[in-house]
């Protein structure tokens, strides 16, 4: 990742919603190419290429006033990289929804980067939807990428399709009473056929209790495609591969 393009804020905020460490290391100045360097900022337009792979980079639309989706993330900006690397070209006839997606990076850098032919669907709660808009439009993705209000624990909006073929998920544990109604959209969402790519960042204890709860009642296999990159491992980062149970094929 271009470090001199990407600088992002972490919120050490405990206000509930927000995510924040345990430890007291969420201010921590980190340059690496996976992992964004921390430092306050200001609400402002971010370049993003994601470690170049984005030929035509990203401009994403940063600003924390409608809540902690309105910055970039390190989960997020490692799902994208896993997505750019590993499913460039093999997302062709595939439904994809996001969840959580905040300004809508990870549904962005793969409908750039990635080769799709179905409309990308960004989802988040109500206070998020000008956000991910605007970023949609900064970007020029608006055949590609459509905005939709998905609050978990909720039924679905009818524009996302029922059981999506990818689901894309970075960085939505860490609000302990959010957890069921996360496991419960996942639940509802993951159809036989469905591959969930899910960008965990482990932050708290309690963060692992969603977790196993999603182990036991998902098929869930550990993508170790990062674990020897030094980011990953100082984040606490982990990138699973969920699917239902009662999935038909691989
Ligand atoms: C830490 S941010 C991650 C944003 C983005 N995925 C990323 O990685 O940069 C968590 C996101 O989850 C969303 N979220 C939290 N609770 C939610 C809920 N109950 N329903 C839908 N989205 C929720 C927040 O609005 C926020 O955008």
């Amino acid at each position: 990742m271009d470090d001199a393009q990407i600088t992002h804020t972490y919120s050490s905020s405990t206000e509930s919603g927000s995510p924040a460490d345990d430890s007291d290391n969420s201010q921590l100045l980190i340059g690496e190419s996976l992992i964004p360097v921390r430092e306050r900022k200001h609400a402002g337009t971010t370049v993003v290429t994601i470690d170049g792979l984005l030929k035509e980079p990203l401009r994403l639309k940063e600003d924390l006033k409608q809540g902690c989706g309105g910055q970039l993330w390190p989960a997020g900006l490692l799902l994208s990289r896993y997505m750019l690397e590993e499913h460039a070209t093999d997302l062709v006839g595939k439904t994809i929804v996001e969840l959580g997606a905040g300004g809508g990076l990870v549904g962005l850098a793969v409908a750039r980067g990635c080769q799709t032919d179905k409309p990308i669907y960004i989802t988040d709660q109500e206070p998020m939807m000008q956000l991910m808009q605007d970023n949609i439009s900064l970007n020029d993705l608006s055949t590609k990428v459509k905005p939709a209000l998905l609050d978990w624990g909720t039924p679905s909006p009818a524009e996302i399709p029922e059981h999506p073929e990818i689901v894309l998920a970075a960085d939505c544990v860490y609000f302990e009473p959010a957890f069921p109604l996360l496991i419960s959209t996942l639940q509802g969402l993951l159809g036989s056929d469905t591959i969930c790519y899910f960008c965990f960042k482990r932050r708290r204890r309690a963060d692992l209790r969603c977790i196993k709860m999603i182990k036991k009642l998902f098929n869930v296999t550990e993508i170790n495609r990062f674990s020897t990159c030094e980011g990953y491992n100082r984040e606490n980062l982990f990138l699973y591969k969920i699917q239902s149970r009662q999935k038909s094929k691989e």
